[in-house]
């Protein structure tokens, strides 16, 4: 069938308010790049003219600035779901000029599937190719497309001309079925394959094809800091550990790691490990560490939903795609992220805290409790399923103002059930087979920074027995004293004493 070729306005000019759209990709890698522009002026000029104009979006992750960044500045998104990562989002969330629900990655495919969040007006798919037929070769991040575009009436390709075609083989397409009919996902090693090259698309939903040209845009990271290059550090001391007393396999298990500056110097650390073998991924992400761990022999092979390069990595990918391409294996978050899949493989999980609480309860996602930062993201996915879940972050933040480790999780994404280990700066807390003041005692010594130790041992005689002594009454004297003062060095227990 012959497509449409059209401009961006053109395209945004079938896109209504209230409309719900669905992109491909996963992080920037994947997300299209051009129509959302033309939506978000669309929905300016309506604004100025006095008329509502705002969309609901889904998308697999976080996306980019042509798609979250302007549709926020132009307050045109009235829904979004289920992760995003940009300061103007992040303001239009919080104030509550944007709902957001914040879900885990694994599920968003299939409760779109179940109708949990109603009908798909269009899908937007970022493609590097696309046949007569509707054989779509989809670009660096897969996300939720395939149920998507399934699900839409109607689907925009942005056609991306900066994309290889070689990325052909790269993608394991696949749509589950849903309950009470679900087979096993036949996945039991990192690199198996189970599903196409290809989305197959319904070529009559195509309403048109906006040509665009440009990598990913993904940021650089800063250099490695010296706090995040002593967290890698513990963790590979820990890992080591592990391996050496045989709890992991010789042959070693599947490593997932989350984005950012942390999980980029656990990698580096990974790779000058001598003591460590080869290893292979099963993750959401990989980002430019794992191609150098992959130029090096350290990494083997990496199933990820996306990957999540800067432009210099994307342009060294795709002049050496002979190397790297039976190497990497794009799939849809609700594999990437298959809890099934996860607990079969034995994956070792990695993410970052934002904050930690003595008892072992991990919040990811409200800054000081009530602020969204990003979301869940795939964290949950993999902490609750991981052979071992190991959470890091620096032991203070904002200068030593904020402690990491707190008295109480001001917002609980991760319970102590599910967090094996905690890494910070300082140290290592084992909180397996420990109780929950055992774990209190070795969060304390291990991961808190030194000026906050005394404080959260005092806490701890605070507590007014049980099994887990909390005192309710002197929970929150961190948060509080922050807030109040703008250092949590100014929590006085002294007030709660018995
Ligand atoms: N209280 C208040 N602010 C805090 C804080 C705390 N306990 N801990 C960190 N911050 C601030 C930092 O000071 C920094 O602020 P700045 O941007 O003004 O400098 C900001 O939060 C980010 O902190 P940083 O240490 O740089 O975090 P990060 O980039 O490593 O991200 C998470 C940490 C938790 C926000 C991030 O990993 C995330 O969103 N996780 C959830 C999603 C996820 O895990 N996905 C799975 C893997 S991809």
């Amino acid at each position: 069938m012959a497509f449409n070729y059209i401009t961006r306005e053109e395209a945004a000019e079938m896109i209504q308010h209230g409309n719900t759209l669905g992109l491909s990709g996963f992080t920037a890698p994947g997300t299209p790049k051009s129509i959302t522009e033309a939506v978000a002026e669309k929905a300016l000029k309506a604004h100025e003219a006095g008329e509502e104009f705002k969309i609901n979006l889904f998308t697999g992750a976080s996306t980019n600035d042509h798609v979250d960044g302007i549709l926020s500045r132009n307050n045109a998104l009235n829904m979004r779901a289920p992760y995003q990562n940009l300061p103007d989002l992040r303001k239009r969330i919080n104030a509550h000029d944007c709902h957001y629900f914040d879900r885990h990655l694994s599920e968003m495919a299939q409760e779109m599937r179940y109708g949990f969040y109603g009908k798909m007006d269009y899908a937007i798919i970022e493609a590097a190719d696309i046949t007569p037929d509707g054989e779509v070769l989809l670009g660096c991040g897969v996300g939720n497309i395939p149920t998507y575009a399934m699900m839409a009436d109607k689907i925009f390709i942005e056609l991306n001309e900066a994309l290889p075609k070689r990325l052909y083989g790269m993608h394991d397409v696949v749509l589950l079925q849903d309950p009470p009919r679900r087979r096993e996902i036949p996945i039991y090693a990192a690199n198996d394959r189970i599903g196409s090259p290809i989305l197959k698309i319904d070529p009559s939903k195509v309403v048109g094809i906006v040509k665009t040209n440009s990598l990913d845009g993904v940021k650089s990271f800063s250099a490695v800091d010296e706090t995040s290059s002593k967290i890698g550090a513990n963790v590979v001391d820990f890992l080591v550990s592990e391996y050496r007393c045989g709890r992991i396999p010789r042959e070693f298990l599947p490593l997932q790691s989350g984005v950012g500056n942390v999980a980029n110097a656990v990698l580096y650390g990974l790779g000058e490990s001598k003591e460590l073998p080869s290893f292979m991924m099963y993750t959401e992400v990989i980002q430019d560490a794992v191609l150098e761990l992959m130029k090096k022999g350290k990494c083997t092979f990496a199933s990820t939903c996306s990957m999540t390069f800067t432009d210099d990595t994307e342009r060294d990918l795709f002049s050496n795609m002979e190397f790297f391409h039976d190497k990497i294996l794009m799939r849809p978050a609700e594999i990437s992220n298959n809890p099934e899949v996860i607990r079969r493989l034995g994956v070792i999980a990695m993410n970052t805290a934002l904050e930690a609480d003595i008892f072992g309860a991990v919040n990811s996602t409200h800054v000081l409790g009530t602020k969204m930062m990003n979301g869940i993201g795939g964290s949950g996915d993999f902490t609750r399923n991981a052979y071992i879940s190991i959470f890091s972050c620096p032991s203070v933040s904002k200068g030593g103002l904020i402690s990491n480790i707190v008295p109480m999780v001001a917002h609980a994404d991760h319970s102590e059930h599910s967090v094996d280990v905690l890494v910070t700066d300082q140290g290592i807390a084992d909180l397996r087979h420990k109780d929950p003041v055992e774990r209190a005692e070795a969060i304390i010594e291990n991961c808190a920074h030194p000026d906050y130790r005394p404080l959260l041992r005092e806490y701890l005689k605070l507590g007014r027995g049980g099994q887990t002594p909390h005192s309710l009454e002197a929970a929150f004297a961190f948060h509080t004293a922050f807030s109040e003062t703008g250092d949590m060095r100014n929590a006085d227990f002294s007030r709660y004493a018995k």
